[in-house]
């Protein structure tokens, strides 16, 4: 990574304001964390910070609140979990800008951590708002930015307050943008790209950037529909895609650069409001009625040979509606064999990440970012507004 890191600056005693990523998947009826993931994620830029006796101010965004302050997302309850995980004790202050958090912050002695209120709880952080990004400024004498999952964003947070504060990466995007990097300029061949999810405009430009790299790209989950569809096959009530014939452009474009797309063979379907009633089918065969719900035993063991192959493996997508039991088994099928391949593996954040995290796979895994739509992003090439703020090393 060429951009400086904090352990190219001296934060000893300084006041260091820090983007993370804490917006964690919460329990529906609960509202509990269910996954602490990306908290424990930015530990070790906490534990380096804290060992330099720096004063570490903490800011994040949870969920979309859309600039009201919706109780349910308040940060409140990810500190309390920080406190646990650090097994120190983390203060949290009621707002991310004003006199009363101005008060806390000052008064904070060196390796105290605070935790802000909900950036998104105003509506100026989305819209980066300069007197916004000035006031969240005032907080620090430094700005660190380790919120991977949100680099892809232009909000004050995020981009704003780099024109006030020296401002550098944590080590947590540190290490994303240099495995991730790795998979996009150097992978060891043969590289499969696994992919799936809804839409496959999200994943267009993906495709396209790393068409020159990779050798399969194997395609599940709901955007397998709308490729299905490109090809001839009737996929009954399946959502696809508006835009049919960017699949059609993606097979062509692919087949210019002689990889190969792998779609399913068989399929799980099952008519809308009738979960209860699935059943495994040929591609060939989905009824008008039907809609496509995970992959097949068939398609699972095609797949599965050819991540065999492969010596670098990217994942992102589930291939089905996994969070309905009977419809989670490709993904899960997809989640234990890239843990069990001998090849560099890497898991793209979201759903995807939470899955392998849920299967206690992560560990076996190379690397899983935190990132959903930035890794995306950042695997199409384009610069990630967060990073482009940092000071460069040179
Ligand atoms: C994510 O979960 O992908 C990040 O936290 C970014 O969230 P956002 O898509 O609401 O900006």
């Amino acid at each position: 990574m060429d951009k400086k890191t904090i352990r190219d600056i001296d934060v000893s005693g300084k006041r260091v304001l820090i983007r993370v990523d804490f917006n964690v998947p919460l329990d529906e009826k609960s509202g509990n964390i269910t996954d602490d993931s990306r908290i424990k994620a930015a530990v070790p830029t906490i534990d380096y910070l804290l060992d330099h006796d720096a004063k570490l101010v903490l800011c994040s965004h949870m969920g979309r609140p859309k600039g009201h302050i919706v109780p349910g997302l308040s940060l409140k309850m990810v500190a309390e979990r920080l406190a646990r995980i650090l097994r120190q004790p983390v203060d949290f202050a009621p707002d991310c800008i004003g006199p009363e958090v101005k008060d806390m912050v000052d008064r904070m002695k060196n390796a105290d951590v605070l935790v802000l209120e909900n950036l998104r709880f105003h509506p100026e952080e989305e819209k980066n708002d300069p007197a916004f990004a000035r006031a969240l400024a005032e907080l620090g004498e430094i700005y660190v930015d380790d919120a991977f999952g949100t680099a892809h964003r232009s909000h004050a947070s995020i981009v704003g307050v780099a024109k006030y504060l020296p401002s550098v990466a944590g080590l947590l995007l540190e290490k994303e943008i240099n495995s991730l990097g790795k998979v996009l300029l150097d992978p060891v061949r043969p590289f499969g790209l696994l992919l799936g999810g809804a839409k496959v405009s999200d994943k267009v430009a993906l495709i396209e950037n790393i068409l020159p790299r990779v050798d399969f790209i194997i395609i599940g989950g709901g955007m397998a529909a709308t490729f299905l569809k490109a090809k001839g096959h009737e996929v009954g009530l399946s959502l696809l895609d508006p835009n049919i014939e960017i699949a059609s452009y993606l097979i062509e474009k692919a087949e210019k650069h002689n990889v190969k797309i792998y779609l399913p063979e068989d399929l799980v379907v099952a008519g809308i409001g009738s979960d209860a009633n699935w059943e495994t089918v040929s591609v060939k065969n989905i009824a008008a009625d039907k809609r496509i719900m995970d992959i097949g035993a068939l398609t699972i063991s095609r797949f599965t040979r050819i991540l065999e192959r492969c010596k670098t493996v990217f994942w992102n997508g589930p291939m089905g509606i996994y969070e309905i039991s009977q419809f989670a088994e490709g993904t899960r099928a997809m989640a234990r064999i890239i843990s069990s391949i001998n090849a560099t593996t890497i898991i793209g954040g979201g759903s995807t990440a939470e899955i392998v995290t849920a299967m206690n796979l992560n560990g076996r895994m190379t690397f899983v970012s935190t990132g959903g739509g930035a890794a995306l992003k950042f695997l199409s090439g384009e610069t990630l507004a967060g990073v482009e703020v940092l000071l460069d090393k040179n």
